[in-house]
């Protein structure tokens, strides 16, 4: 008995310590400080996930809808150029500090076109977002092999021809443990030098998930029979 309650009490320790959140954009090979370039996210504190897709909170996780996009700065980035996200664990926990994301999740990154201004609160509320990037895991030898947990940061491409302008780009981690949990980063983006390519399809977020999709809504411990392969939940990624 002695034992079992030990290896429960490992076990939640290890849940509460893999919450995280996305604070620092990475852009021109640099990792910028915690919300510089990310709007505050209302899990700042608590490193929590968002677990309700249909919440208007599911776009950016803000810390207030309102206020906080006008006190994040807009990154100018080049069009082609890599960017990313740095993923940042608890403040308390011991060192040495480990912010990997240590949690296997489906990844992906959504851009919008930003209007008025990518720091305007009314920024990516339509039918304007669209897949720029994923890293969905793979069906191997009767198993989901997920991208690597043992990393901090990902990094991904702006399409070289996707139009310049402001943009606000999403990156949503979709954690496969106790169904649909997500962890949410918005950066706040002036792209330059773009091109003229059309991004699509367009997806509104919320809206782009129910949550009931069989890439969200999926015990990786337990595969259901004739398990046809992992499905990527939301739009195709737009090749740019
Ligand atoms: C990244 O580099 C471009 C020039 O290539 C520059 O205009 C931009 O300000 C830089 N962005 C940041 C966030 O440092
Ligand atoms: C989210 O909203 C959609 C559309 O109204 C609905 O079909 C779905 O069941 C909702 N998902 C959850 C988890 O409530």
């Amino acid at each position: 008995m002695k034992a079992f309650l030990a290896a429960l009490a490992l076990v939640s320790a290890q849940i509460a310590a893999a919450h995280y959140t996305l604070p620092d954009l990475i852009a021109n090979g640099t990792t910028f400080a915690d919300w510089v370039y990310v709007r505050t996210t209302q899990n700042h504190y608590s490193n929590a996930p968002i677990t309700d897709v249909n919440s208007t909170e599911f776009r950016c996780y803000e810390l207030d809808m309102n206020a906080t996009p006008g006190e994040t700065q807009i990154a100018t980035v080049e069009a082609g150029s890599t960017i990313g996200f740095k993923a940042v664990r608890s403040l308390s926990q011991s060192s040495p500090v480990d912010n990997t994301f240590y949690h296997p999740g489906y990844f992906s990154a959504y851009m919008s076109p930003a209007s008025p201004a990518a720091n305007s609160p009314e920024a990516g509320t339509g039918q304007s977002w669209f897949k720029i990037w994923e890293d969905p895991p793979v069906f191997e030898n009767g198993q989901l092999v997920f991208p690597s947990t043992s990393i901090s940061e990902i990094t991904f491409t702006i399409p070289k021809s996707l139009p310049s302008g402001q943009y606000l780009i999403a990156l949503h981690v979709a954690s496969s443990v106790g169904g649909a949990q997500f962890y949410i980063g918005c950066a706040q983006l002036n792209v330059i030098n773009g091109g003229d390519g059309k991004p699509e399809p367009l997806v509104s977020i919320p809206g782009v998930y129910t949550g009931y999709e069989p890439g969200i809504l999926i015990n990786i411990y337990d595969l259901p029979a004739n398990y046809p392969g992992y499905t990527s939940p939301g739009p195709a990624v737009w090749q740019g």
